[in-house]
């Protein structure tokens, strides 16, 4: 982990939840209300997240970690489902949201890297993030832990009155394009 020792020592990096869920509803519907990063537009309801909570588990492909400072979750990332048809079963999407202030201090990377060693032995062959551009911050991450773009979906999504453009980002298990 990289962040400086006045953030370490009080930062836990474990397994997401039930308990985190209304944490986690408040960063995401931070995002969803200010930002194009997620292309939900209505905020999420703790129903809506502790149905997408169901898809995880504490093993396997599809997972859940949050980065917690007195118990408290300040960002998560998450493995899931790519598609849905049964070829898709060897590629998942990562999804990750750092509080906003919270961010820019090595959480991303810190919460990433917990995660790809949690999955590092099933069976993936692809891992897929869409990041909406710009976005400088996502965009460093995902380069730094191994994705590398490999197109651009142009202005799939419209959101305050503008389309934005997806950036395909992908790695393989070990961190190689
Ligand atoms: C994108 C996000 C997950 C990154 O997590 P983070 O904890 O802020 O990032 P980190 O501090 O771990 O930094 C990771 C890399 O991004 C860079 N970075 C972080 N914030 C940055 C910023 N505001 N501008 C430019 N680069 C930035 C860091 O320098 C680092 O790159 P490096 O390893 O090459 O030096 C976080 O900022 C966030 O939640 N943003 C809003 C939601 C979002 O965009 N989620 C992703 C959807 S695809």
């Amino acid at each position: 982990m990289r962040y400086g020792a006045e953030t370490m020592n009080d930062i836990t990096i474990r397994h997401a939840e039930q308990s985190d869920l209304p944490a986690l509803l408040d960063i995401y519907n931070h995002y969803v209300l200010n930002s194009a990063a997620t292309f939900d537009i209505e905020p999420r309801t703790l129903d809506q997240r502790r149905e997408w909570f169901s898809q995880f588990s504490g093993a396997g492909k599809y997972q859940c970690f949050v980065a917690a400072r007195n118990s408290e979750a300040i960002g998560w990332a998450s493995s899931a489902r790519f598609k849905e048809r049964a070829a898709y079963d060897t590629t998942i999407e990562t999804s990750i949201y750092i509080a906003p202030e919270a961010a820019g201090r090595g959480l991303g990377r810190a919460l990433y890297e917990v995660l790809f060693d949690a999955i590092a032995g099933e069976d993936i062959h692809r891992i897929f993030a869409g990041v909406t551009l710009p976005n400088e911050a996502s965009v460093r991450l995902h380069e730094a832990m191994g994705f590398r773009q490999t197109g651009v979906q142009p202005e799939v999504g419209r959101k305050f009155g503008k389309f934005w453009d997806v950036g395909q980002f992908f790695r393989d298990l070990r961190g190689n394009q």
